[in-house]
């Protein structure tokens, strides 16, 4: 897990400060939850990855509570336990610390922050269009083009049909879409291994993947045919046609997550990085699951370690945008006094202040006030201070001029 030091909560906070800024301007309001539920909340039983890696424990009644690996079981039993009231359509969104017991590789972290935004109550594609293009607006805003990065839209309804023309039984559906998306991760044969351990037999297996391939080498049309879940899809990228430079159809994308009925989407680099930087799509059943009425929603959840290694790697990486507006350097230790009043002046016009409480020598200080991204030193010199004045450096310009005491702070 991970130590956040301030040059790297500089970068955070920049990320973290444009997945707020898109979520206003949609629209989105914040919510928050507890990082611990209940384990019964999180442990489902599809054979997920997610639910194996959960870092699970008795508390002190022995209830059996776990860390929060994601945050949309936590949504769901919000929205559940206020389904009367909440006016809908619910949008809401959250920057979550989420918790899996991972094989640490690259992209991969036993903690990380995800972005999630979520959009309930609505049941046709108008959903979708507005949580993916929002999804591409964040790309967008931290700088990523559209040679960077690639949103890849499918729909589990449609990885269904397929299936269903493969000729499995439905009762093994989710339990297959988990193997399924691994498929570009492992081998042919170990993907067959795998769908074997379902188990399932070799010739249903093999039938599966080779359908797979002909709907990618020929098109999925070649074999479902005219097929209303593919039209949907259509439709979908046709809403999303102004961003259609990032957008992609592919029906290789399945996601690991058993809770998804519909569309589904992950956002990858176009540039080294195999994981994904975002994955999300449609659940209609999962608030049913956990005792609420019938309730569809759509989200994602967007993570910030992939999204800053891909970041980094482009060198696009900024940094927040804090800034000190006044270092304070006292002549020595009599002087502090004159130094908290000065910094309570400019704190009082809602202008930051730091003091150099260590009374360095000025070259010092003013190096430590260059490390500290100030944009003024405050220089106090028993000399001027006297006659009432102190100097204020620029230090980006390096202009220096001495002012009345009286009049600070004058920006
Ligand atoms: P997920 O695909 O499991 O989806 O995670 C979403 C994103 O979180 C991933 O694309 C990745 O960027 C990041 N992520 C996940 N695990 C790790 C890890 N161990 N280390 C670093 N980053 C990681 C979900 O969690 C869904 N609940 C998203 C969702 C919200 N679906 C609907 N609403």
């Amino acid at each position: 897990m991970r130590d956040f030091y301030p040059e790297e909560m500089r970068k955070r906070e920049w990320l973290f400060s444009v997945w707020k800024e898109v979520s206003y301007l949609y629209g989105f309001e914040p919510y928050d939850a507890p990082i611990v539920e209940s384990l019964d909340l999180l442990k489902r039983k599809a054979g997920e990855e997610i639910s194996q890696q959960l870092y699970s424990f008795l508390d002190k009644s022995g209830r059996e509570i776990a860390l929060r690996a994601e945050m949309t079981p936590s949504l769901a039993r919000m929205i559940v336990s206020r389904q009367n009231s909440l006016s809908m359509p619910v949008k809401w969104f959250t920057i979550a610390q989420c918790f899996r017991y991972e094989r640490m590789t690259k992209g991969r972290k036993r903690e990380h922050y995800q972005w999630n935004a979520d959009i309930l109550g609505v049941d046709d594609i108008s959903a979708e269009t507005e949580i993916i293009s929002m999804l591409v607006c964040a790309l967008k805003k931290l700088g990523l083009g559209k040679d960077d990065a690639l949103v890849k839209i499918n729909s589990r309804k449609i990885v269904e049909d397929i299936l269903r023309s493969a000729e499995i039984s439905e009762d093994l559906f989710p339990k297959v879409m988990i193997v399924i998306d691994k498929k570009d991760k492992v081998s042919p044969d170990d993907l067959v291994e795998m769908l074997e351990a379902i188990p399932l037999d070799k010739r249903s297996a093999e039938r599966i993947t080779g359908t797979f391939e002909k709907c990618q080498t020929e098109g999925v049309r070649s074999v479902l045919g005219e097929n209303e879940n593919v039209r949907e899809i259509e439709s979908l990228l046709e809403n999303l046609g102004g961003f259609m430079d990032y957008i992609s159809f592919d029906t290789s994308v399945v996601r690991g997550l058993s809770y998804y009925t519909g569309t589904v989407f992950e956002v990858y680099s176009k540039k080294g990085s195999s994981r994904a930087i975002a994955g999300g799509g449609r659940y209609a059943g999962l608030l049913e699951k956990i005792g609420g009425k019938p309730l569809s929603g759509v989200g994602f959840g967007f993570g910030d370690v992939v999204v800053m290694d891909v970041l980094e790697e482009a060198g696009k990486i900024q940094q927040s945008g804090y800034l000190l507006d006044y270092y304070i350097i006292p002549y020595d230790k009599t002087h502090f006094s004159k130094a908290f009043e000065i910094a309570g002046a400019a704190r009082e016009k809602k202008l930051s202040a730091d003091i150099d409480f260590k009374c360095r020598k000025v070259g010092a200080a003013l190096s430590e006030a260059v490390r500290k991204n100030a944009r003024f030193s405050v220089l106090i010199f028993p000399d001027e201070l006297k006659d009432g004045k102190i100097k204020i450096k620029n230090m980006k310009t390096q202009e220096e001029k001495t002012v009345l005491l009286s009049e600070f702070p004058v920006m």
